[in-house]
């Protein structure tokens, strides 16, 4: 199989949304289209943020149908995977630079009934998660350094998505291939040339215009993109 085929998703960034209104960016992303959400939870030590934790999924499970991605920038991943997955989380992505060993912290996430990401940082070659390409349903390429929404697009990223791209469809796998950060209607297309099929996309979606409108504008940014490769 290669990737021709390859169904692109948008995965809105809750961490650009309004926290004092976040039902109602809630019901936005998934009336404009959204395929999923997407929830950076930060634990202040991985990264110099700290955003939001286990209650905050959950109270989002209870007000959509969307798949929930939990994007955890935490030290010990392996130390919370069973509340994230409790809270409602539908896929726990979990970072290579974390102190967390993918042969332990894979099966566990999949005993909780959770899919498993792995993500990289930009300074992190993609021969680092290729070992875990055949167990793993997402590989997220990090495209900013973790921490913050609305950080501009590292162009580093797109070698890292073609080389995972070659490789999952060496494969013959169907796992996503998610871009995260920077990702607007000028960094989504040239992401989705590279071989992405699932954007996270934060401020481009919820800062500025309406959630609706932006969601319409990087579908069409994607599926431009993308080409023929896509359906
Ligand atoms: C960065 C987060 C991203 C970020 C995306 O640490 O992992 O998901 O919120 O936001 P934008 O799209 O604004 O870069
Ligand atoms: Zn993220």
């Amino acid at each position: 199989m290669n990737s021709v085929g390859r169904r692109l998703r948008l995965a809105p960034s809750l961490l650009s949304a309004d926290f004092g209104a976040l039902g109602a960016a809630v019901a936005a992303a998934e009336a404009g289209g959204a395929d999923a959400l997407h929830l950076d939870v930060m634990d202040g030590h991985f990264v110099p943020n700290i955003s939001f934790g286990p209650a905050l999924v959950q109270a989002v499970r209870a007000r959509t149908k969307l798949p929930l991605d939990v994007h955890l920038m935490i030290e010990e991943p392996g130390r919370f995977v069973e509340a994230f997955a409790a809270a409602g989380g539908s896929t726990l992505i979990f970072h290579r630079e974390a102190k967390a060993e993918p042969r332990d912290l894979i099966p566990k996430v999949r005993s909780l009934g959770a899919e498993v990401g792995l993500a990289i940082n930009p300074e992190t070659p993609f021969e680092a998660a290729q070992p875990w390409l055949e167990e793993i349903d997402q590989l997220l390429v990090m495209s900013v350094h973790p921490g913050f929404s609305g950080q501009k697009f590292l162009p580093e990223a797109l070698p890292k998505l073609r080389a995972a791209r070659a490789a999952f469809d060496a494969l013959g796998s169907k796992a996503d291939l998610s871009i995260d950060g920077g990702i607007t209607v000028e960094t989504a297309a040239p992401a989705a040339a590279a071989g992405a099929s699932f954007f996270v996309c934060g401020n481009s979606v919820f800062v500025g215009g309406s959630v609706e409108q932006n969601l319409a504008g990087l579908r069409r940014a994607v599926t431009a993109g993308a080409g023929d490769e896509v359906r």
